[in-house]
């Protein structure tokens, strides 16, 4: 090789061209090898110690004559294979995204996750059917408040101080005229207060008695009253409502039997019996061996209650009823203990 020979074919004892050659030689065998092509771009374009990189800067050492052909050459290199590089990550990328989706594939067509949805409580339930009977009967339901007045609970329904029926319902007094509402027999007077006959409520709610608690008691529990105002309302009113009443929620099979008994507001009073649900009347440990269970007690309005709420008792008669909610639940779904309603255990209430 003589003096003349261009400058950038001499370099480094190599001939620049022969380094080209080489380096693509090199790429080609690398880029069907196992490399990423982030390891071949550093291995050719590493900033310090690329290929590629190292050939640009001995061009600087190349005479300014020579440095066109060398400079095209070199950058045709460095064209080459940037293409190729931007191929292979191409491919890369799209290979890395199909490996990702098969991974992450989610079949739309297997069955969801399934949420445990709740439901009402027996007491609502029992509340409800209650609730639905009476309407089908043109009943509507009314409400009152839970804090009452000693008017409202007893002396307008014609339990007087000093009457023996104040201490049989052992009262949470607030004040000496204020209390927890011990029935829902409140509710009637307010509404005939508000409202003039005909008149077909009934007022479910919470009631508290100063008991306590067991298998058959609870300081709080739920109550519904019912009520009937009307010009020509009579006894045979009375029991038919409560005996249709009573076959619907319990059974067409079910008997009634209405027992004289005493409440201040009605005249007359009953108590009123279903025959067993349990042994069929025969006899059993529900029923006593009696063949009879007792589920509400009940009456004509007492004229003296009308006075109270200025309907003339010449004019109007009317019957009423109150009974427990737990108790016909309890009935209902034979459970034997008023506390489950109260402990939210739901190995008790999934059962509904
Ligand atoms: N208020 C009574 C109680 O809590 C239940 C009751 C009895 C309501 C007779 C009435 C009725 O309306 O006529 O024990």
């Amino acid at each position: 090789m003589g003096r003349s020979a261009p400058f950038f074919l001499r370099h480094g004892g190599d001939m620049l061209e022969e380094k080209i050659k080489r380096v693509l030689e090199e790429f080609r065998t690398d880029s069907k090898g196992t490399a990423s092509p982030q390891e071949l771009r550093n291995k050719y374009f590493g900033r310090k110690n690329g290929m590629v990189t190292l050939l640009m800067k001995e061009l600087q050492l190349v005479p300014p004559a020579e440095k066109p052909v060398a400079g095209k050459q070199v950058n045709e290199l460095k064209l080459a294979l940037e293409a190729e590089l931007d191929g292979l990550e191409a491919g890369s990328a799209s290979q890395a995204l199909a490996e990702r989706l098969q991974a992450e594939r989610v079949d739309v067509t297997l069955p969801g996750n399934r949420r445990p949805i709740g439901h009402s409580h027996p007491l609502t339930l029992v509340r409800s059917e209650i609730e639905d009977i009476f309407s089908s009967m043109g009943y509507w339901v009314e409400d009152g408040p839970e804090i009452e007045t000693t008017f409202y609970n007893f002396e307008a329904l014609n339990i007087p101080e000093h009457h023996p029926a104040r201490d049989s319902q052992d009262t949470f007094y607030i004040s000496d005229t204020l209390l927890l509402r011990t029935h829902t027999s409140p509710v009637q007077i307010r509404t005939m207060q508000k409202q003039r006959p005909p008149l077909r409520i009934i007022c479910p709610g919470k009631v508290y008695r100063r008991d306590n608690p067991d298998a058959t008691h609870s300081p709080a529990f739920q109550q519904i009253e019912g009520l009937a105002v009307d010009e020509s309302l009579t006894f045979r009113d009375f029991k038919g409502t409560l005996e249709y009443f009573l076959k619907a929620f319990f059974s067409q099979k079910t008997k009634v039997r209405f027992r004289p008994s005493y409440f201040a507001f009605t005249e007359p009073s009953a108590e009123v019996d279903i025959s067993c649900i349990f042994c069929a009347g025969v006899g059993c440990r529900v029923c006593k061996t009696s063949g009879w269970i007792e589920v509400l007690g009940a009456g004509m309005v007492d004229p003296a209650v009308f006075r109270y709420v200025d309907y003339d008792p010449e004019k109007y008669t009317g019957f009423a009823f109150g009974l427990g909610i737990e108790r016909f639940a309890m009935l209902k779904y034979s459970v034997n203990n008023i506390q489950y309603f109260y402990e939210s255990d739901l190995r008790f209430l999934e059962q509904f």
